[in-house]
């Protein structure tokens, strides 16, 4: 459903993607992870078309693109959710609107009570129906991500991105995000395609991860698998991971990792 094929990517004569070929299972959730700079949302940004790559094919539901003109990449961009690091909310709106805004902007047809019960739904789902009228700032840093998620699942998408879903979030409200994203995979059937720092999190919820290190893809691999990967690098990142103080019971739930 979406395939990179020999993706090489440039910035200022610095190579940031070498060569990456990686093909993301349709109704599974696939983590990418892998230090900061290290080219995540540049591979993501790939995937929707807000970046071109400099050789190599991107195909997301049979279409490239790499070479796509504009309005065929709009066809495909809808039928993505994104989900953006710090949410990406309009403080100026209520909640309602900011989920009904993609609503508005890409299926016009819809009547104002079809995208308001649409807009229910969605909050039903990720568990605050009471809120469509509250503003934006009255929200917790976990409310803001479940409205962020309720709006990138509004047109009903095949595929949702997310870029680092448990950023500035304590273990508990994680947790409570996994658990959703989860809930939606199986119950929606969304193909969910994650970027994370967040080992712990990442195991959690992820059925395939993908790790790049320096420019290239060095595993990709089923998570039981991966976490059980004999390779150094795979190796320090988890331990790494293991050690940051998210509690004793985080690092208890892993996988035994030697
Ligand atoms: N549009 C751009 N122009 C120039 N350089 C860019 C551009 N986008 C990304 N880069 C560079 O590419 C590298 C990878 O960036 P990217 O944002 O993909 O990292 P990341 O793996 O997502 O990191 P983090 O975990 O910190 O979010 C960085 O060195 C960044 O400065
Ligand atoms: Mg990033």
């Amino acid at each position: 459903m979406i395939e990179l094929r020999n993706v090489s990517k440039s910035f200022g004569g610095k190579e940031i993607l070498r060569d990456l070929s990686l093909s993301t299972p349709k109704g599974k959730t696939t983590a990418i992870v892998g230090p900061s700079g290290t080219g995540k949302s540049v591979t993501l940004k790939h995937i929707v078309g807000l970046l071109r790559p400099d050789s190599g094919q991107v195909l997301c539901f049979g279409t490239d693109m790499a070479t796509a003109p504009e309005h065929e990449l709009y066809a495909v961009r809808r039928r993505f959710g994104m989900l953006f690091q710090d949410g990406a909310l309009f403080d100026s709106m209520s909640v309602g609107d900011n989920i009904a805004f993609p609503l508005i902007h890409h299926a016009p047809e819809m009547t104002a009570k079809q995208r308001r019960e649409r807009v229910l739904e969605k909050l039903k789902a990720v568990g605050l129906e009471d809120k469509y009228d509250a503003t934006t700032s009255s929200l917790s840093g976990g409310q803001r991500k479940r409205v962020g998620l309720a709006r990138a699942i509004v047109m009903e998408p095949e595929v949702v991105l997310f870029d680092e879903p448990n950023s500035g979030l304590d273990p508990i409200t994680s947790d409570e995000i996994d658990e959703l994203i989860g809930k939606m995979k199986v119950e929606l059937g969304i193909t969910f395609i994650i970027i994370s720092h967040d080992i712990v999190g990442t195991i959690n919820v992820a059925d395939h991860i993908a790790m790049l290190y320096g420019g290239d893809l060095i595993a990709f691999e089923p998570t039981d698998k991966f976490v059980r990967l004999d390779h150094p690098i795979v190796k320090k990142f988890l331990k790494r991971n293991l050690i940051l103080p998210t509690g004793p019971n985080e690092v208890a739930r892993l996988p035994s990792v030697e």
